[in-house]
């Protein structure tokens, strides 16, 4: 007898009546009205079971730590970076490590189970690069939890970076990391990409920049990131996360930059609910949204994901790993309105970061890890819209967490008891086939 069968789902590709069998951590069979039996059956109800969701850009030794020592005031990048500078001397390894499992639980319940959390080697101590290898082992049971490592103050900016960053990796980090427009010099910067590209290229591993954080439209690096993946043959391995200078470029450059990625095959990560607060804070009206070119990006055949970046953190005060509520905030900073781009968005943070982050056995075809989400949706749109319920959260064939539907209870006379938000419940057409 199988472990678990799932009845009557509705897949984001837009496959319905599909029954899912789980045997043994994978999946066995993908079907309609599968002949075998399962210790557990759960009755989808023509709902959405999709991948589990897969944040690409995070910070989880930050997270949870708003208000320490103090808020950011100005609400910009370089205040956070100072904050987290101010707060730094005073973490300890078991307060980092408790705080990182209390949102791995938060990213569980929300069916997010994969996570490429970047972590700040600039400490000579590697204090939280040991805390975040002790939680990746914790974790791994139930969440994917990739690390980079990110020297926040900058490589050639602060003494030792270099050594501190090749320590954390040869301590098991899985990427290396950087943050080229916080460097002196637009010269520093490039010479930071070049020398972390050598280093991937020399051990093998893939490349994930903080990459031109600013509105400043000089700011080129990932110019120069793609120039070097390309020389390395990283194509496929690197990652530019931020790119908010591109929203601010001229669109002549631009035209001949995003053919530059898609032929070094680098893939963009933008972080929508970080930089529309964070980006424009010193323009006057219009303000800048500071989101990098999504929909161009996609266009022209590069990998656009979107990843949280923070939760409750010197950058940004709320957050709660929910993907559809960043999904949701992408959609509508880069206006991703139409059908197919709607479901871009829903791939942003599922299949797409998964690609990037090269996570093996993901998604819903036999053989696969058997790790999904059902979801109290019809279609990925309609999940984006209600930030839909985890009605269940599946890990290698086990339900690890469960949400109950959402309702309101209504007294209105002549009206319905309750309240249900789902479109095919109240009569409408559903909202969107791929
Ligand atoms: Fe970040």
């Amino acid at each position: 007898m199988a472990d678990l069968l799932i009845r009557d789902a509705v897949l984001p590709d837009g496959r319905a009546g599909v029954d899912i069998l789980c045997d043994g951590g994978r999946i066995a069979e993908v079907a309609p009205r599968i002949g075998a039996s399962a210790a557990r059956t759960i009755d989808a109800q023509g709902m959405l079971v999709s991948p589990p969701f897969v944040d690409a850009h995070f910070h989880m030794d930050s997270t949870l730590t708003y208000g320490m020592p103090r808020v950011n005031a100005s609400g910009t990048l370089l205040e956070g970076i100072a904050l987290w500078g101010e707060l730094k001397p005073t973490l300890t390894q078991e307060a980092i490590v408790d705080r990182a499992l209390v949102y791995c639980d938060w990213a569980v319940g929300k069916g997010l189970l994969a996570i490429r959390s970047h972590v700040d080697t600039s400490d000579p101590r590697l204090l939280a690069v040991e805390a975040l290898l002790q939680v990746r082992e914790r974790v791994k049971p139930y969440l994917d939890l990739q690390l980079v490592a990110f020297p926040q103050d900058g490589l050639l900016r602060s003494p030792g970076a270099l050594a501190s960053l090749k320590r954390a990796l040869d301590l098991g980090v899985d990427v290396v990391g950087g943050i080229p427009h916080f460097e002196r010099t637009m010269a520093d910067g490039a010479e930071s990409v070049r020398i972390l590209c050598d280093l991937a290229a020399d051990r093998g591993l893939r490349v994930d920049l903080h990459c031109d954080e600013t509105d400043d439209p000089m700011s080129r690096h990932i110019e120069t990131l793609s120039y070097h993946a390309q020389r390395l043959g990283l194509q496929g391995r690197v990652a530019g996360s931020h790119l908010t200078s591109m929203h601010s470029m001229d669109s002549y450059y631009v035209s001949k930059l995003i053919p530059l990625m898609r032929e070094a095959g680098v893939a963009a990560i933008a972080n929508p609910l970080i930089n529309i607060t964070l980006q424009g804070r010193h323009d006057g009206y219009p303000k800048r949204r500071g989101m990098t070119r999504v929909p161009e990006l996609i266009a022209a055949g590069v990998p656009v994901a979107f990843g949280h970046d923070c939760v409750m953190d010197p950058w940004y005060p709320l957050g709660s790993g929910d993907m559809l509520e960043v999904a949701s905030m992408g959609l509508h900073v880069a206006q991703m309105t139409g059908r197919d781009a709607m479901h871009q968005c829903f791939a942003a943070v599922t299949s797409t970061p998964a690609s990037i982050l090269g996570l093996e056995g993901y998604g819903l075809a036999q053989g696969c890890r058997a790790d999904f989400v059902l979801l109290e949706a019809r279609d990925p749109v309609e999940a984006i819209r209600l930030r839909a319920a985890r009605l269940a959260v599946v890990r290698a064939g086990r339900v690890i967490a469960t949400s109950a539907p959402s309702r309101a209870a209504l007294d209105l006379p002549g009206r319905p008891p309750a309240v249900d938000w789902m479109a095919s419940r109240n009569g409408l057409a559903p909202t969107a086939a791929p």
